[in-house]
């Protein structure tokens, strides 16, 4: 058992979060960037990583994984004014898969990066559902400012209509004819210009004045003084002080702008960040609630990382601790396999290092070597038994029918899909009763074929090829049923059944999903596979 005081806290000090954006929006700069705030990385390491972009940290890390190094670090972490921050990984580009969906999961807030000239852009869209399925606190961030971009009045419309989220803006952008020259904290009162390093070489400099000292003029004119003052007294009839509730909920997101590129407005944000970061909220269980300061030792496995080869040893599976102290070489109770595992060597990552844990708390994600007894969604703990509510099943929006090359393998392609599929690399679809068919596989992000593919034929000895099909949206059938083995003849797009045996339906554009739910009225078509949805509430 824990000191309770201990406890509250190291849970105080942990801000575990993950940055959501579109690729292109400046994710691997900030990120690099908030490390070089941290003090995780030297500024000289961090230019010369910006010039080589191969060995910018999430570059790097990620060709340590290509290199078949047994670690790759899905988590960051790094120390920033007394607390203990943790970002966990969203992979971007060709990466994109379900992990990036599950790596939200884990996490207790989201900064939401927006390009300045774009907005809010499709990656972004996406990320931010998933956030809200969580009711996730978000703070925004405004990149790029150093560069001509769209108006911060209608960002912030776009934001709110297109996401469904209130802002609140904290820091204001000041422009003279089209030119970034500061931003103004409302909270503090003060005014922030911007200069411009060369090559995000140094901190920014962060002389603060207020909104009537002579260096504003001077710097902004007269011109930007009288624009600023306009702004911001139209920001301050538009609504009270940030109501934290709100935030704590995800139904406000506080924002900020600045640019990742020249290190402007990244400490306003992240000074804000670790004040106002509310702490981690108390977990769904099959036993009701569990808050961070429960003395039990609960976590639960939201990621598995196999290198693509034959060797399971070099497995690691993620696990994001929820309550109660992790303690070195401490016994846990694997819940699904009803027994007593002891958690070796479990690693930590700090920036770009890996450090053996010696105790872990709310917020902390440790990698764990797993010799193949773990899945996703398992849940560890120290107390009475307990399960975690599982994973939600995220939209695959890719579609693929597995062609076996080698007829002699059925019964190890079989054995390899629905592992596959349990261990979450895959989802797996199958016809409904009463109609015949091949296996169905759905993935978010078209790498997870790749590495189906390949796991397939290295660790089960099933050689297959997969064939493209053209659905590309999946809704999970609650309300009333539709008959699934009848909807393709009538043109309503495809029924099957996910591999807990759910009714889906697979679609090929929103105008079949429409035509889908105008014939069915009394049927919901929901994005999100069971779990998600189907939470136990809190006690
Ligand atoms: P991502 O991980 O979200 O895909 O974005 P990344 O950080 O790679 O940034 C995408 C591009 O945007 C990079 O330019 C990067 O330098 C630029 N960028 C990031 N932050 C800012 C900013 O605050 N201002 C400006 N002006 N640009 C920014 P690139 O040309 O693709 O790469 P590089 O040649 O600069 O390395």
């Amino acid at each position: 058992m824990s000191d309770p005081q201990l406890l509250q806290r190291e849970i105080a000090r942990r801000k575990t979060f993950a940055i959501i954006s579109h690729p292109d929006a400046g994710k691997t700069t900030l990120t690099e960037k908030l490390l070089l705030y941290g003090g995780a990385i030297q500024l000289a390491g961090a230019v010369k990583a910006k010039r080589a972009r191969a060995h910018a940290v999430s570059d790097y890390l990620e060709m340590e994984r290509e290199r078949g190094i047994s670690i790759q670090s899905s988590v960051l972490q790094f120390p920033y004014k007394g607390r203990l921050l943790s970002l966990v990984d969203t992979p971007g580009h060709a990466d994109f898969s379900e992990d990036t969906y599950r790596a939200l999961m884990a996490t207790d807030a989201a900064i939401m990066l927006l390009d300045s000239a774009k907005g809010v852009e499709a990656q972004t869209k996406k990320l931010f559902r998933v956030c809200k399925l969580r009711s996730m606190p978000i703070f925004s961030f405004v990149n790029k400012m150093d560069r001509p971009g769209r108006d911060p009045f209608e960002l912030i419309g776009e934001v709110e209509e297109v996401l469904g989220i209130g802002v609140y803006p904290i820091t204001w952008p000041i422009s003279v004819r089209g030119q970034f020259k500061g931003v103004y904290h409302r909270l503090l009162r003060q005014v922030f210009l911007f200069q411009q390093v060369a090559h995000g070489a140094e901190m920014a400099p962060m002389q603060a004045h207020d909104l009537y000292a002579p260096e504003l003029e001077q710097a902004v004119e007269e011109e930007g003084v009288k624009q600023l003052r306009e702004d911001v007294e139209l920001l301050d009839a538009a609504g009270d002080a940030l109501d934290t509730g709100k935030l704590a909920r995800g139904e406000v997101t506080p924002m900020f702008f600045g640019s990742a590129l020249t290190n402007f407005g990244l400490p306003q944000l992240l000074d804000s960040f670790v004040e106002m970061m509310p702490a981690p909220a108390a977990r769904p269980s099959d036993k009701g609630a569990i808050t961070p300061d429960d003395e039990r030792f609960t976590a639960f496995v939201f990621k598995i990382q196999a290198n693509m080869d034959r060797a399971h040893r070099d497995r690691i599976a993620f696990v994001r601790v929820c309550s109660g102290r992790y303690e070195r070489g401490m016994k846990v109770r694997h819940v699904r396999l009803d027994r007593d595992i002891r958690l070796t060597n479990p690693v930590q990552f700090l920036a770009q290092e890996r450090t053996v844990v010696d105790d872990g708390f709310a917020g902390d994600i440790i990698g764990v070597f797993d010799p193949g007894i773990f899945l996703i969604g398992d849940t560890l703990t120290d107390g009475t038994n307990v399960k975690y509510a599982p994973l939600p099943q995220f939209p695959p929006e890719h579609f693929g029918r597995v062609v076996m090359v080698d007829p002699m393998k059925r019964k190890q392609l079989k054995k390899g899909l629905e592992q596959l599929a349990q261990e979450g690399s895959v989802q797996l679809f199958r016809p409904p009763e009463g109609r015949e068919g091949e296996a169905i596989l759905g993935a978010v992000g078209e790498l997870q074929f790749d590495v189906v593919k390949h796991r397939l034929l290295n660790e089960y000895g099933a050689d297959v090829r997969i064939e493209r099909l053209s659905w590309n949206i999946a809704r999970w059938v609650e309300g009333e049923p539709v008959p699934l083995a009848e909807l393709e003849s009538q043109l309503y797009g495809y029924g099957a059944l996910d591999v807990h045996g759910q009714p889906v339906v697979l679609f090929k554009g929103d105008w079949q999903l429409e035509t889908c739910a105008k014939a069915f009225p009394k049927t919901r078509f929901v994005e999100l596979g069971a779990g998600a949805l189907k939470l136990p509430t809190a006690d």
